[in-house]
């Protein structure tokens, strides 16, 4: 399924065009599907990165670097957690949300990938990762349970590897907060960026992808 919404949008990319990346699993299978069309068409293809860890796996398939400072990506690229019914996304599940949410905002547009089981039918018990500073963290998931009405809030650690909290590649912490439902995606998103100390939401509301590609075992559906 990802493989399907990742071939259909690898026909968005031209030769010399600069791309935003996500991060994730869907993303490295497009970053997969571009290095094939850089061996066998001889293309060059630059991009932007959003996380450590699609820098590190792009660069190792021949896509080519460049920051955002001096460039502007003509489309990014990017997976999703959940797609909400509005068109609003739920991303954060690899802690990457910070710099992906910059990538795709000052991308000309953007493009989102996912198989078909992220795509929700209604905003009802959804999980929104946030990043918190450190100092802050328990200041802040105090405010997401009384201010906000999470139902659980928690302080994401490694599962393996590392003891202690995910430390994001911008040096913070991860919270994951559980709502019963998201009645209002953009309204939240923009209330939580007033919480001092919570440095990003999960919930990608602000700016819609111009486009959503959704794989199915056979073929694809574009939103
Ligand atoms: C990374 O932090 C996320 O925002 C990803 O875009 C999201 O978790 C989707 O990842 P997968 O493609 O691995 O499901």
């Amino acid at each position: 399924m990802k493989l399907n919404a990742a071939r259909e949008a690898a026909r968005h990319v031209r030769d010399g065009m600069v791309v935003g990346l996500g991060s994730g699993t869907t993303v490295k299978i497009f970053i997969d599907v571009l290095a094939e069309r850089v061996r066998q068409e001889n293309l060059t293809i630059f991009f932007v990165s959003s996380s450590i860890d699609t820098s590190l796996y792009a660069a190792g398939k021949g896509l080519l670097e460049v920051p955002l400072h001096e460039y502007t990506p003509e489309v990014s690229f990017d997976g999703a957690d959940t797609v909400l019914p509005d068109r609003s996304l739920i991303k954060g599940g690899g802690g990457c949300l910070l710099r992906e949410k910059i990538v795709d905002y000052y991308s000309k547009e953007y493009v989102v990938i996912v198989d078909a089981t992220k795509v929700a039918e209604t905003p009802r018990n959804l999980n929104v990762p946030v990043e918190v500073h450190p100092q802050a963290f328990k200041k802040v998931m105090e405010e997401l349970r009384k201010s906000y009405g999470a139902v659980n809030v928690t302080l994401r650690t490694y599962e393996k590897g590392k003891l202690g909290p995910v430390l994001t590649d911008n040096g913070n912490f991860i919270l994951d907060a559980l709502f019963d439902e998201l009645k209002d995606p953009l309204r939240l998103e923009l209330s939580l960026k007033s919480v001092p100390g919570l440095i990003e939401t999960g919930i990608f509301s602000v700016k819609k992808p111009s486009k959503i590609i959704v794989g199915y075992l056979h073929g694809v559906q574009v939103i």
